[in-house]
């Protein structure tokens, strides 16, 4: 018997990363899977690897039709949706002074935009399961500082602000929305970027982590294990926010 055997899962930016390794955990246990991108052919790829129980379904998060047909398709193929993993990020680097108005606003459309809009779409759905877990992948961005990726922090201390407030309003259905902040971890986000390699090499547990250990934690999120877990901060960051 898998973990999640009766969940229904949306994982955005779900074709590559971190998302990938998220949807293959929770098809692996069990659950079905639609894997939420717009990045066509690795997102069909995935879905085509994972069998019948993932789908990939085009969609980018910034776009609200988009996302009521992704909400209306899923549920029509799996059923009502239990979970959502608001995974799809981007980053932008630039001090302040030289960031443009539009590179930030970019930033915050998908980080925090798409998230608020992935929220409002399922919740009618979860409310059909019965039962739902809103995962929304934050950063260590969201709990401290870092320079010249201002949109991005920005961001990602708006989406640990609106899962607190979503558990809220979410808990009288049954409904649970956590956060969750990764340090460094080995992706194409960070994969070019020295600065990242640098930060991993003098936090407690010195390297980045993998995919699958936050999938570890997402898998947990997600299944009933966390059952009493609402409106919380799930950090994995080898230490790094302990200094
Ligand atoms: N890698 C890290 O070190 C790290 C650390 C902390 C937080 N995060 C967060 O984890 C999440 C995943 O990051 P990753 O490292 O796997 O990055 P990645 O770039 O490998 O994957 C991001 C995915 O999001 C998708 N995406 C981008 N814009 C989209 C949009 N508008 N609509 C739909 N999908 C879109 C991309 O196509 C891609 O598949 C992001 O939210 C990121 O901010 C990453």
């Amino acid at each position: 018997m898998g973990r999640v055997d009766s969940k229904h899962v949306i994982v955005t930016g779900g074709a590559r990363g971190m998302g990938a390794a998220f949807a293959r955990r929770l098809a692996t246990e069990g659950a079905r899977v639609v894997i939420a991108d717009v990045l066509l052919e690795e997102g069909a790829a995935l879905a085509a690897e994972l069998g019948e129980n993932a789908l990939f379904l085009p969609l980018d998060v910034t776009d609200e039709g988009a996302w009521t047909e992704v909400v209306a398709v899923a549920e029509e193929r799996f059923g009502p949706v239990s979970g959502l993993v608001n995974n799809a990020g981007i980053v932008h680097v630039d001090p302040i002074e030289e960031l443009s108005e539009a590179d930030y606003r970019k930033v915050i459309d998908v980080n925090q935009v798409g998230v608020f809009l992935g929220m409002k779409a399922v919740v009618a759905s979860m409310r059909r399961a019965g039962v739902g877990s809103i995962v929304n992948i934050s950063s260590t961005g969201g709990l401290i500082g870092y320079s010249n990726i201002l949109g991005y922090v920005a961001s990602k201390w708006a989406v640990r602000g609106m899962s607190k407030t979503a558990a809220q309003e979410f808990a009288v259905d049954n409904i649970r929305v956590n956060s969750v902040h990764p340090g460094i971890v080995a992706t194409e986000m960070v994969a070019t970027s020295e600065r990242s390699q640098s930060i991993a090499s003098t936090q407690p547990i010195a390297r980045p982590g993998t995919p699958e250990e936050l999938a570890n934690l997402v898998l947990f999120l997600i299944s009933d294990e966390s059952s009493y877990s609402t409106g919380s901060e799930f950090i994995a960051d080898g230490g790094f926010t302990t200094q």
